[in-house]
């Protein structure tokens, strides 16, 4: 099954698509991951990539479809994916068309003061790109999967994330009504209880429970 995830910064995407991906065995395929591990490693994507992302700006259209190109050619794509975080404009959206079917897009539903403390409180690890919120650490510090220690994003911070609602209300917010055309948008109340999301979506899906 081939499946967007769709939603503005913080909806969940990112940890609602790990859980799913497991239960599917498929990969989840999230563009800022990728962006966010090119910086890291200062590949030429990355240095390009790193002005915009500390903007809260989109990475232009033409470098995040190379990439998602590239990546659905990868062996383990080819028996289904989650994409998180992309497409993300009309453009990105139009491109994929030519190169993927997908089957589902999930939309995650959440509004705007709700993200704004589930963002300003997230803490992700860099090295396998597991989530979490302050409010659930306890204090820890370290990643429950690989010990590596827990970071907040550079985007993260007050200013950038009102700048990246404002960009998701203009360049994607319009791919719901895209979708929807297509017969393929579901949305589903991203502000409940993460585990009724969870099983929500698999329902949402058709897989058995
Ligand atoms: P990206 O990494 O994709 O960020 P995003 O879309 O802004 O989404 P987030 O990762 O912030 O949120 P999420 O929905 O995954 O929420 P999460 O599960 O973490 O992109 C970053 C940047 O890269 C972009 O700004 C852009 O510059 C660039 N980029 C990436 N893709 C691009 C593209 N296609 N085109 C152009 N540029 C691109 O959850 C958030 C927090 O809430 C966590 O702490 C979590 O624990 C908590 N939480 C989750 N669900 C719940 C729940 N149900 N209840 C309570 N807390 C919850």
């Amino acid at each position: 099954m081939n499946i967007i995830f769709l939603g503005p910064p913080g909806a969940g995407k990112g940890t609602q698509a790990q859980r799913i991906c497991a239960a599917l065995n498929i990969p989840q395929i999230s563009t800022g991951d990728i962006l966010r591990r090119a910086i890291k490693e200062q590949t030429p994507t990355g240095i390009k990539a790193k002005s915009f992302i500390d903007a809260g700006k989109l990475v232009p259209d033409e470098v995040i479809i190379d990439i998602v190109k590239d990546r659905l050619a990868q062996p383990d794509a080819q028996q289904g994916y989650i994409l998180d975080g992309f497409p993300r404009t009309v453009p990105q959206a139009e491109a994929l068309e030519s190169i993927a079917r997908i089957d589902a897009v999930i939309e995650l539903a959440v509004d705007d003061e709700h993200l704004v403390s589930r963002l300003s409180g997230r803490r992700v690890c860099l090295k396998c790109g597991a989530t979490y919120h302050v409010s659930r650490l306890n204090g820890k510090t370290t990643c429950d999967a690989c010990g590596e220690e827990l970071v907040q994003r550079e985007d993260d911070k007050a200013e950038t994330v009102l700048n990246r609602l404002n960009v998701y209300h203009e360049q994607t917010a319009p791919l719901v009504d895209f979708y929807t055309g297509r017969g393929l948008l579901h949305r589903i109340d991203g502000a409940q209880d993460m585990d009724v999301i969870y099983h929500s979506i698999l329902e949402t899906l058709g897989v058995k429970q």
